[in-house]
């Protein structure tokens, strides 16, 4: 059989890792499908910004509508981020019946009804593991494998860089902007680590966790949030000499009177879990009525973790078009339920 073809929307710190994976892992990747994947065409911003990682130049484009256009590319796999120009190619890309693989959070808590209405209709799958906790499988497995579960809280921590700031700050005492200068360089934070630092994008990834696990529709606005910016260290310090980490967390529960999303940081004791969970970690604690509690661990952001989870939908969405059993999993049944108002 011939390559199945990829477009790829973008080539920063994920897009690299997206390309050096399947490089790395092309036999595996080729055996496990019975098919190459093949990289036929990457869009970019700037063509002559150095690259981290090595590509034949004549891939590279500004013209979208070389990947969008082409019928021989079946999948998409936007990694450039933003909810501008990403959302106008991704709804292109599906009312053309391609499938569409992202790491973009930012456009799923904001815009994820009307993402996955236009999948729906054209048949097409959307795919987003990578939008939350970088590599660990959490999407997939809440949304199939605790299926049969009533979902009574997802709880965890969910942001790499802002845990990568507190760990360093309270074990080394490390300075906040310096160990924020290093995150980024780590390819850990988003293009404005602002939205890291003041909790809007663990609030975007607690959206998604929230939408699926109780089957509702919740939007990022609706997430109540609050920040690490204003913590000391001399807060922090003070914290662990009382028997405490400062993490910041994200919440989401549902009881009979509704159901609550937050993002703050939280004093968390020092023999609960997810007190050791430092660096770029994250973890995430699912509690079903059936299954008791599920953790999911791993590395919640970064050039390979995050490609993991992208390279692992792009087979998915490459496997569903053999057995032409897209938009299986795209989407999930959303039905309106009633949120609690903040501080309630
Ligand atoms: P990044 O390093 O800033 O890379 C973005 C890439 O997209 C760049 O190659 C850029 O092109 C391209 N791009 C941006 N806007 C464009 C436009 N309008 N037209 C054409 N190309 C455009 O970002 P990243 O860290 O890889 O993140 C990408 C996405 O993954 C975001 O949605 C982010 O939230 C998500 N994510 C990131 C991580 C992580 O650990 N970094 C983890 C999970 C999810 P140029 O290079 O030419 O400027
Ligand atoms: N900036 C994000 C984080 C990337 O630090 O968790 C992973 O979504």
């Amino acid at each position: 059989l011939g390559p199945i073809n990829l477009g790829l929307l973008g080539l920063g710190t994920v897009g690299s890792g997206v390309v050096r994976l399947l490089e790395q892992n092309k036999a595996i990747i080729t055996q496990k499908l019975g098919q190459p994947l093949n990289i036929k065409r990457i869009l970019v911003r700037d063509l002559n910004r150095p690259r981290q990682v090595a590509v034949d130049p004549a891939l590279l484009t500004t013209d979208p509508e070389t990947i969008l256009g082409d019928p021989d590319i079946p999948i998409i796999v936007e990694v450039m981020g933003g909810t501008g120009t990403a959302r106008e190619y991704i709804l292109q890309a599906l009312s053309r019946g391609k499938s569409v693989v992202t790491a973009n959070k930012d456009l799923l808590a904001l815009y994820g009804k009307e993402l996955f209405d236009a999948a729906d209709a054209h048949g097409a799958d959307l795919l987003f593991e990578a939008s939350v906790g970088g590599g660990i499988p959490i999407i997939r497995p809440l949304k199939e494998c605790l299926a049969g579960n009533r979902i009574r809280q997802v709880m965890g921590i969910i942001n790499g860089t802002t845990n990568y700031i507190l760990t360093k700050m309270s074990r080394e005492g490390r300075d906040f902007n310096d160990v924020l200068k290093e995150a980024q360089s780590l390819g850990y934070a988003e293009a404005d680590p602002t939205s890291d630092i003041e909790g809007d994008d663990a609030a975007r990834k607690m959206a998604i966790l929230a939408s699926i696990a109780f089957g509702t529709r919740i939007t990022y606005p609706e997430v109540y949030r609050e920040g690490i910016g204003r913590l000391s260290s001399h807060d922090i310090n003070y914290a662990r000499d009382m028997g405490y980490a400062v993490k910041l967390l994200g919440i989401a529960r549902e009881d009979e009177d509704g159901i609550e999303v937050r993002v703050h940081p939280a004093l968390v004791p020092l023999n609960h879990p997810l007190a050791s969970v430092s660096d770029v970690f994250n973890a995430i604690f699912v509690e079903g009525d059936a299954v008791g509690e599920t953790m999911f661990y791993g590395r919640g952001a970064g050039s390979l973790p995050t490609a993991s989870a992208v390279v692992g939908d792009i087979i998915e969405g490459a496997r569903n078009l053999q057995h032409h059993d897209r938009g299986r999993i795209s989407c999930t049944c959303f039905y309106d339920k009633p949120l609690k108002p903040i501080g309630a």
